[in-house]
């Protein structure tokens, strides 16, 4: 089973350009507690490394481009987001990592709850450890 899951987003095109609409609960499979997006990263720079417990999200790439690796612990898998109108589903329990940002990303990211640090699992080690425990 793949661990990529897009959702389309409706795109609104018409000659003075591009609308996309995002609602929780509507186009988003969950209500939306927490928006943030990342920007300026620097080329050579990988973030992510961690996967959440308890945690819903999807990630647009509103302008420009970035890799996500996802894994589950059995599979692992590298997806391109490039388009505005594609948002990525990542479950909870799903290590990620992002890479290869483009110096025009801006990568937004939609989630399930508030921040919570103690939701994060930042060791791989222990990622897989849980994952194996079920
Ligand atoms: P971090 O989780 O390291 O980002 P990434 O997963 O992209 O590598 O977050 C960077 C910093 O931002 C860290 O100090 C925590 C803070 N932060 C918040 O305060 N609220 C948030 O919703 C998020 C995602 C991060």
């Amino acid at each position: 089973m793949s661990l990529v899951h897009w959702i389309e987003l409706p795109k609104f095109g018409d000659s003075r350009g591009s609308l996309i609409a995002i609602e929780g609960k509507r186009n988003i499979p969950f209500a939306i507690k927490r928006v943030y997006y990342i920007y300026d990263t620097q080329s050579g720079v990988a973030r992510g490394f961690h996967a959440h417990q308890n945690l819903q999200q999807v990630l647009v790439c509103v302008s420009g481009s970035c890799r996500v690796v996802l894994d589950n612990g059995e599979v692992r898998e590298s997806v391109d987001l490039d388009s505005a109108h594609l948002g990525l589903l990542i479950n909870d329990m799903t290590w990620r990592e992002m890479y290869d940002f483009s110096g025009d990303c801006v990568l937004l990211v939609l989630a399930s709850a508030y921040y919570d640090e103690a939701d994060y699992i930042r060791s791989y080690e222990e990622f897989l450890a849980k994952v194996e425990k079920g």
